[in-house]
């Protein structure tokens, strides 16, 4: 277990993603996948009140209610940590008090739970002052309702500007940040927000952490069509001399390691500074055992620098392809 930045949240080192669920996952196969993290020791999930609404047929809270039918199901509320998002609600989208009291409610509503341990605000909302924001979720901390907030999709210095309005108008500040990164894509984490953790003490739950399946190495170039939703997004980085090279380095490693290339991309990611734990998501139960090792697996500086020198690959300095 691993401690969430000021706060007492203590979290498996691997955040289960709750995007598929009631996408790509059915809410059979939902409850299949929940047990198998909760019987590896999992305890953190992920989910937004937008999930999912762009699958066909849906509105958006479709996650929420299955992990909440989950967590009714099987008891144990206080076992996990539960992590939700307002912003991005078809509806119900930004920040502004309105938005955040009403999204709330349906939140924890369709969790069927009286408290969110992490509530990130989904993206920045520029149109609405900080203050209103923060307040807001100040609020619903004081009300027992929320026990700590982050901040999803946001800079480095919108980051910096809200703890500074935090402090300055004695609001909760945000504890966590959850960007977009992994071996393919580091500059918007790296680049930006890091320095902020750096000074503040953030720490990160980094989402796409497997670069939407192409880190579980199933996409190859010049290889077979990988049937999946995912697909286009995912398979486009096996065509670059980059997602070659890390998928070279990640087979390495794994072989030696005797695990999966995805479990060795998770440990990658949880040795870099301020990651609590990686998010990523998976369809199966059988998906899910490729990861969880992830969690545990502590790559040798040499291994973690090689996967560093592969992510950096450009065009121009790749080595030939010998197949
Ligand atoms: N804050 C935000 O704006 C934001 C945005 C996106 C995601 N997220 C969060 O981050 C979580 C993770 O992101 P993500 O699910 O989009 O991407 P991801 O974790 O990088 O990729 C997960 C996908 O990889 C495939 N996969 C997983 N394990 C595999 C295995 N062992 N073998 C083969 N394929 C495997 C599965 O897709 P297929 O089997 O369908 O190919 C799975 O859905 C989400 O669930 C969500 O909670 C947050």
């Amino acid at each position: 277990m691993t401690t969430i930045a000021h706060s007492e949240l203590d979290v498996f080192p691997l955040c289960l993603g709750g995007s598929v669920f009631g996408w790509t996952v059915d809410e059979r196969t939902s409850f299949g996948v929940l047990d198998a993290y909760a019987a590896a020791g999992g305890n953190f999930i992920d989910t937004a009140d937008s999930y999912s609404q762009w699958a066909p047929g849906n509105t958006g809270g479709e996650s929420e209610t299955i992990i909440g039918n989950w967590l009714a199901a099987r008891g144990r509320r206080d076992r996990f940590v539960i992590a939700t998002k307002v912003g991005r609600l078809n509806g119900l989208s930004g920040l502004t008090e309105k938005v955040v009291r009403q999204a709330v409610e349906d939140s924890l509503r369709r969790l069927r739970t009286d408290y969110i341990d992490l509530y990130y605000t989904h993206a920045d909302d520029p149109g609405t002052p900080l203050e209103e924001t923060l307040a807001a979720l100040d609020a619903l901390i004081a009300a027992g309702k929320v026990r700590h907030i982050g901040a999803s999709n946001i800079s480095g210095p919108r980051l910096a500007e809200s703890l500074e309005t935090a402090k300055r108008t004695g609001t909760a500040p945000y504890v966590a940040v959850q960007p977009p990164y992994n071996l393919m894509e580091r500059e918007p984490f790296e680049g930006g927000i890091a320095p902020v953790c750096e000074r503040e003490g953030v720490s990160c739950v980094p989402y796409f952490a497997l670069a939407q399946g192409f880190l579980t190495g199933k996409y190859r170039a010049g290889g077979p069509a990988v049937p999946s939703v995912r697909s286009t997004a995912a398979g486009a980085y096996a065509e670059t001399p980059r997602g070659r090279e890390v998928l070279r380095a990640l087979d390495t490693i794994a072989a030696e390691h005797g695990t999966a290339p995805a479990a060795v991309a998770l440990a990658w990611l949880k040795a870099q500074p301020h990651v609590v734990a990686p998010l990523a998501s998976s369809r199966t139960p059988e998906q899910l055992a490729e990861l969880i090792p992830g969690a545990s697996l502590e790559l040798s500086p040499a291994e973690v620098r090689s996967l560093d020198v592969a992510s950096r690959t450009t065009a121009a300095d790749t080595r030939p392809q010998l197949g």
